[in-house]
């Protein structure tokens, strides 16, 4: 038994954030959706974990939140697609921690194939959630890690004319959903993953799907990680139907953290539900 005058490390706080309902430090620590509070002394790294992400963590329901790692003119990648690393280590780990957080981590077809992701937990402990891949046309070769490697099951979501590559391996669930003007319904996405009992999502890229996602109003927050480094060129993050005056923008509410050399912008969307337009 820990004494309650014993320091809350990093380690206790994440593993509080992760089992939320047995908290680590007997109790000391209380997460709700509004914050946190501890009965003893919290580490400093601890505290700003807690901060930036026990809102997260304690939030009941459904969850949907996106992620974009860019530079300061707002490239995710360049112009070949090469997008490791823009971030540094910090925000590498934060990403991990999201991917803890949710039940399901969702990528385009763009980013499978550039990148190969695994999309597991490996920089800190945790739960592996599903992952999904959209795929509309059915391009992402039988080749892929997330195809092939099944340390966390696969979804693949599929149009319904799509003929994928391959029979699939055992891990992968292949799942078919209407098109419309060629897209799924961001939407109808993440109701397909809520009936799979998939409430909370992280889309994690590229930057055509997150921007797909928030143009149609549903995420909750977004977070983006800027890095200090101008690429120039390639591709970009967030783009979205052109607003004619600023008036049409919108304006989230916006906490920032420090991210080793890089910055945490977290974007609250409740508040800006409705597309402009
Ligand atoms: N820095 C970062 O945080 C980060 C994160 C992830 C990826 N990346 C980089 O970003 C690049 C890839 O990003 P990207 O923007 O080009 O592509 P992407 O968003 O990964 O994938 C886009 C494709 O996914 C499918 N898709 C996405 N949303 C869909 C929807 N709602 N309905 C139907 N299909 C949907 C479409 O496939 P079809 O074209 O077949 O219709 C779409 O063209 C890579 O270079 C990768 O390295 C960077």
């Amino acid at each position: 038994m820990r004494s309650p005058d014993a320091l809350l490390t990093l380690d206790d706080a994440w593993q509080a954030l992760i089992n939320p309902p047995t908290p680590a430090g007997s109790g000391r620590l209380h997460l709700t959706a509004a914050g946190w509070t501890a009965a003893g002394p919290v580490a400093d790294d601890a505290r700003e974990l807690l901060d930036c992400l026990a809102p997260l963590a304690a939030r009941s329901g459904r969850l949907a939140i996106a992620q974009l790692g860019q530079s300061l003119d707002g490239r995710i990648a360049t112009e070949c697609g090469h997008s490791h690393y823009i971030n540094g280590l910090a925000s590498r780990v934060h990403l991990h921690r999201l991917r803890g957080l949710v039940d399901a981590v969702v990528v385009g077809v763009g980013t499978a194939c550039a990148d190969d992701p695994l999309l597991t937990v490996r920089h800190v402990p945790g739960r592996q959630p599903v992952r999904v891949i959209l795929d509309p046309r059915g391009r992402a070769p039988a080749r892929l890690r997330l195809l092939r490697e099944a340390q966390a099951p696969t979804l693949h979501l599929l149009g319904e004319d799509a003929e994928p590559d391959g029979p699939g391996a055992g891990h992968v669930t292949r799942l078919r959903l209407p098109l419309v003007d060629g897209g799924f319904v961001p939407a109808a996405v993440l109701d397909a993953l809520a009936a799979r009992g998939l409430g909370r999502v992280l889309i994690e890229g590229g930057g055509i799907t997150v921007s797909r996602f928030l143009e149609a109003g549903v995420l909750d927050r977004l977070h983006l990680l800027l890095a200090p480094l101008l690429i120039g060129s390639g591709r970009p993050g967030l783009t979205m139907t052109p607003i004619a005056t600023l008036d049409q923008a919108r304006r989230p509410g916006v906490r920032t953290f420090r991210c080793g050399d890089d910055t945490l912008f977290d974007l609250e969307l409740d508040g800006s539900r409705t597309a402009p337009g």
